[in-house]
């Protein structure tokens, strides 16, 4: 399977994910100023994805830059900050620019290595994800609930909280999957239910606002999401429409699991409350798939993540077992 974001020859190659699932197509980024508005389009997105981005964006600049370090360096920095949130993007960056004093040759095998990394870390924390769902709820077929797109189309490869449903479908122990439409910019009808579609896997659209009661009417067994940044205390800061999805969960005694990379962990963070929240474009609200809906000069509130504390969450499970350890 056609790797999310990967490298060409010369250029950064990524799966669009803005003209999905009407359009499958493939793009090559081969300057920074095409990688950072794809980064900033969603064109490549979700925290994992976001990392290889980082990373293989340090190795286009130290071939456009070859060495010439503080060109690659600004670079770098223009790349990180492209949105703040995902903590996977500069972690990535960081990664690739370690190998910059080796040359652009080596700059660019430290990033391919990421991305296989980024794969098999994945599979390996909704592998252990999974098992914890079957302890938790029972060996039958389990009815998930999910948020946003953490499937293969937010990582390099497999992804996190789809991930568990690949394991689950694979062991016999799934029914169906409820996949969150996820306002404004509707990852899950897009892209998730994209990813099940064409994985064969049967799943229910729903709108945000219909979450906490399918939860309450007991149409759900377990709460499965990804995580953009999770702060040393535990507390996570995923898709805006995560939190309030947590509070349901907690309310009505569901499992609230969520799994990601260890490279979404952010240590220097204490909690969720130092987690910078993007604030996205007011039109993405006013807007409705291209057409006006709200008057003009409406006023928007728009964050595109929310923070759920650590006390709302069943589980923290990562390839390194469960966060915070110990
Ligand atoms: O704005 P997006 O689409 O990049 O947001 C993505 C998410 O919130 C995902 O749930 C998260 O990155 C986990 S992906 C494995």
């Amino acid at each position: 399977m056609r790797r999310t974001i990967n490298w060409a020859g010369d250029a950064i190659e990524i799966i669009d994910q803005r003209a999905l699932p009407g359009v499958y197509r493939t793009l090559r980024l081969s300057t920074i100023d095409e990688l950072i508005d794809a980064i900033r389009t969603l064109a490549v997105r979700g925290a994992p994805a976001l990392g290889a981005a980082g990373a293989l964006g340090v190795a286009l600049s130290a071939l456009i830059h070859d060495g010439d370090e503080n060109a690659v360096r600004a670079d770098a920095k223009r790349i990180a900050d492209a949105r703040p949130t995902a903590v996977n993007l500069s972690w990535g960056v960081r990664r690739a620019l370690a190998f910059l004093p080796d040359g652009h040759e080596l700059v660019l095998a430290g990033a391919m290595a990421l991305l296989d990394e980024d794969e098999r870390v994945n599979r390996k924390a909704s592998e252990r994800a999974a098992e914890f769902v079957l302890d938790r709820c029972g060996r039958r077929p389990l009815r998930l609930l999910t948020h946003c797109n953490a499937g293969r189309l937010a990582t390099v490869g497999w992804g996190t909280a789809l991930g568990v449903v690949w394991h689950l479908r694979a062991a016999g122990h799934l029914d169906h999957v409820f996949a969150d439409e996820t306002r404004p910019l509707l990852q899950g009808a897009r892209l998730t239910a994209w990813e099940l579609a064409e994985a064969g896997v049967p799943y229910r659209l729903l709108p945000d606002s219909a979450a906490a009661s399918a939860i309450a009417r007991d149409l759900v067994d377990c709460v499965v999401v990804g995580a953009d940044r999770i702060a040393a205390n535990g507390d996570v800061a995923n898709k805006v429409g995560t939190y309030p999805l947590a509070l349901a969960a907690a309310r009505h005694r569901v499992p609230f699991v969520v799994v990601a990379p260890m490279s979404t962990v952010d240590p220097e963070i204490p909690d969720g409350g130092g987690i910078v929240i993007e604030e996205r474009p007011a039109g993405e609200v006013t807007e409705f798939a291209g057409h006006r809906v709200a008057p003009a000069n409406a006023a928007v509130f728009n964050p595109a993540f929310d923070v759920t504390p650590a006390e709302l969450i069943t589980a923290i499970v990562t390839e390194e077992g469960f966060y915070p350890f110990g």
